[in-house]
């Protein structure tokens, strides 16, 4: 539906502000918590919250909290989102405002992207046992091969293999594997265990979730386990591995429902605090993935 004349004016007067169109720019880039845009705008908390204030009210950007956080995000859809995305795409890439946010943005996600690859360097050894922590292995390594099925799968893809425990529990199932990791520590544990395991068809590459640089539709298992509740744009995350499923084969993603149990960010580097079923769900749809199963687990007693 077309945007009235009212509705125009609510668009172009919250566009039109230097730090508006800013942070419009920034979150074209990825979605942002608060602190992020804040660190990149350099302005005060209440400063920045007031220009995301007016943005959501025109419709252009999405607020969405997780745990004691903040994320936005740009509405992308419909009218309005139209004119942003019309708007940011006539700027001149050059223009040194935004080229020092860009600048800006990329020392954040440096940070960001350094303390994450330092904590699985560290944790490698000790992932089996950090992963078990949260919810109960058993039930989980029941449910995902419940959900993959017997197969046999042509080609399983693991993405954020981590040390290798998805391979090794559905590897057998196919009659190739490949994990995909940014940690080399982590992937030289999983190399150690996939040999243990006698998987021959098994190969383990470094890579990066969001450019595999593997072909289109090459997979009848893509999995992605405990991996997006890392990355900066897990919708991005979910688009790459959906681009790999071939007709008729499966996505597999494990990861927490909502918590808040902040402290998994600032000692375990998780930067989403779970994902709730609706929005994973709408990635998926984004993707035109059919035939969605969703399968919640109960926290172990302790931890609820
Ligand atoms: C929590 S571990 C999970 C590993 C494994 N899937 C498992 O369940 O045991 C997350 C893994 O994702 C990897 N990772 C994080 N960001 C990544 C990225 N952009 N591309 C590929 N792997 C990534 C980390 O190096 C880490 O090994």
């Amino acid at each position: 539906m077309k945007l009235s004349a009212g509705q125009a004016v609510d668009v172009l007067r919250a566009a039109g502000e230097p730090s508006r169109l800013r942070i419009l720019a920034l979150l074209a880039r990825e979605e942002l918590a608060v602190l992020e845009l804040c660190r990149v705008l350099d302005q005060s908390q209440p400063r920045v919250s007031r220009h995301l204030k007016l943005l959501a009210e025109a419709g252009l950007v999405e607020r969405f909290p997780d745990g004691a956080w903040v994320f936005y995000r740009l509405r992308g859809a419909g009218q309005a989102g139209e004119v942003v995305a019309d708007l940011l795409d006539r700027i001149d890439p050059a223009d040194p405002v935004l080229v020092r946010d860009a600048e800006r943005l990329t020392a954040v996600r440096a940070e960001r992207a350094d303390a994450a690859s330092e904590y699985f360097a560290r944790n490698a050894a000790r992932w089996d046992e950090i992963r078990s922590l949260y919810v109960s292995e058993k039930d989980v390594e029941t449910a995902i091969l419940k959900a993959a099925g017997q197969g046999p799968f042509r080609r399983l893809v693991d993405l954020g293999t981590g040390a290798g425990r998805m391979l090794t529990l559905l590897g057998p199932h196919a009659d190739q594997a490949l994990g995909l990791d940014l940690s080399q520590q982590m992937l030289n544990i999983a190399r150690n265990q996939v040999a243990e395991a006698g998987l021959e068809g098994c190969e383990l590459r470094h890579g990066d979730i969001f450019g595999t640089r593997l072909p289109d539709a090459s997979a009848d298992l893509v999995v992605v386990h405990q991996v997006l509740h890392y990355l900066a744009d897990p919708a991005a995350a979910v688009k790459e591995a959906a681009r790999l499923v071939a007709p008729g084969g499966k996505l597999l993603i494990v990861d927490f429902a909502p918590h808040n149990l902040e402290f998994l960010r600032e000692q375990h580097q998780h930067r989403r605090l779970g994902f709730s079923d609706a929005e994973m769900a709408r990635w998926l749809a984004d993707n035109t993935l059919v035939h969605v199963h969703v399968e919640a687990l109960p926290p172990p007693a302790k931890a609820a």
